[in-house]
């Protein structure tokens, strides 16, 4: 993707919004839901906290964060409308606060959440340190900013495993699933062209933010980094 990746990048999530949830269940063997879990559990919410999930798609970490705190008010952002829409469909979303607008220019004044997270957003973004910088600004002092994402995977010896799985099953079970083989080949893309874990949180830390914890589930292909802001 070149200059155009926003457009192409919302174009893509609109198409395969109807089965988005489906294929994270089935790639993951529903792995995802605890990641998610832990992810919003490191946010450190408290009843009255202001949380926003940026890049929050179908509003997944969101509602997680409302199950875990009901007390809480939580903000979902995106700049695909279709995806929201679908979200809002959901059971259980209808204390979701949905937000149109851009992970890089974010719509809300500075230091307004007690924490921010984003979950498999910022591989998408045109450029990660602009969004960290941005998550950096709408969280007020000593507040997180937690991401959970697809990551480089490390050099281990059932990369070539990893390699025919998620380079040659996962864009077919986006053919027959959601009807589209190019957005999976996207993904897997995506993530090869990505950072490391390590370069991840790195990017984080030029944000500004201090990098507290670092997990990684799935023998490393998936990174969970806690940053504070100071
Ligand atoms: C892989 S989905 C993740 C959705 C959700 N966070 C989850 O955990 O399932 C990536 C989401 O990021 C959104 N996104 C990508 N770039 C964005 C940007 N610059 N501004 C706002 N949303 C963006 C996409 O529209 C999409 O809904």
């Amino acid at each position: 993707m070149g200059s155009d990746k926003p457009q192409q990048v919302r174009a893509m999530f609109a198409r395969i919004a109807h089965r988005y949830d489906l294929m994270n269940r089935l790639m993951t063997g529903g792995q995802d839901l605890r990641w998610r879990r832990r992810a919003i559990q490191r946010c450190g919410l408290r009843p009255g906290a202001r949380l926003l999930d940026v890049g929050t798609g179908t509003g997944d970490l969101a509602a997680e964060a409302l199950r875990q705190c009901p007390g809480a008010l939580v903000v979902g952002c995106d700049f695909t409308l279709p995806m929201m829409h679908r979200g809002r469909q959901k059971p259980g979303r209808a204390r979701i606060r949905w937000v149109a607008g851009d992970a890089l220019r974010l719509p809300f004044p500075d230091a307004t959440f007690d924490a921010v997270v984003t979950g498999f957003v910022m591989r998408n973004v045109a450029d990660p340190d602009q969004a960290f910088r941005e998550q950096a600004r709408v969280t007020r002092p000593s507040g997180r900013v937690v991401c959970l994402e697809a990551v480089r995977p490390p050099l281990r010896w059932w990369l070539p495993f990893y390699r025919l799985y998620f380079h040659r099953l996962v864009p077919l079970l986006g053919a027959l699933i959601a009807g589209d083989e190019e957005a999976y080949a996207y993904l897997s893309r995506s993530v090869a062209g990505f950072f490391t874990l390590e370069e991840l949180a790195a990017a984080m830390a030029r944000a500004g933010l201090r990098v507290q914890e670092v997990q990684t589930f799935m023998g490393g292909t998936v990174g969970l980094i806690v940053g504070v802001r100071p």
